[in-house]
């Protein structure tokens, strides 16, 4: 099995977003990654709803959603109208993370959780058998382009070691700093899924970007 990819649409051109969404559904990208942000979450804000339609209506891959929002059990309904396929929430936003994964589950979505670089993976121990994905950041949320931290690396192999213990079925994805160099050590460790912007987006040509980081 190859690795998934899921390029992310933040280091798209937004004057021209249509012609890198053409470019997606031409490439042998996975799914497509979603970053939303609300300035509060995070110190950044990124694209809403009114963006959202138009990637939804025109995209063909499936959407991977990554709120970096407070509240994010807040916009179920409208994230299953928009056909989103997997919702991936932060740990650190969700007050009641067993309640929020069954009801995403519940609307036909995949539910994915999402770990600060700062949050340990045992937290994750008594909802691992019941997350179809962990999202580890593998940069502080709120901008592309940033330097990968190093010490995910450990972190991916106490996640994979964890899955593998708890029977849980759930997929591994990374995100931040995903590059040619991290990403084969992302993937010995035990990545299931890269989200790559700033590699994917900045090269010459993307879709052999992305063809590369799936034969890793
Ligand atoms: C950062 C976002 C990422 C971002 C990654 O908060 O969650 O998805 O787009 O960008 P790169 O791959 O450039 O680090
Ligand atoms: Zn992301």
């Amino acid at each position: 099995m190859s690795t998934i990819v899921a390029p992310s649409l933040l280091s798209a051109d937004f004057g021209n977003l249509r012609n890198d969404l053409e470019m997606i559904n031409r490439s042998q990208a996975d799914w497509l990654h979603l970053d939303i942000m609300d300035g509060v979450f995070v110190p950044n804000i990124s694209f809403g709803f009114p963006v959202l339609k138009y990637v939804a209506k025109y995209c063909t891959k499936p959407l991977d959603l990554h709120l970096m929002i407070v509240e994010p059990e807040k916009f179920m309904d409208r994230f299953q109208e928009l056909g989103v396929a997997t919702y991936n929430v932060h740990f650190e936003a969700c007050r009641h993370l067993n309640r929020t994964i069954f009801e995403i589950k519940n609307r036909g979505m995949k539910a994915a959780v999402t770990l600060n670089p700062s949050t340990p993976v045992s937290m994750l121990n008594d909802v691992i058998r019941d997350v179809d994905m962990v999202l580890l950041m593998t940069v502080n949320p709120g901008f592309g382009g940033q330097k990968f931290i190093e010490h995910s690396i450990e972190k991916v192999k106490e996640l994979r070691q964890l899955i593998t213990e708890s029977g849980s079925k759930a997929l591994i994805e990374v995100d931040g700093g995903v590059t040619f160099e991290t990403a084969p050590r992302l993937v010995k460790a035990g990545v299931d899924v890269l989200v790559s912007g700033n590699t994917v987006f900045s090269a010459p040509d993307p879709e052999q970007a992305i063809l590369e980081l799936k034969k890793l």
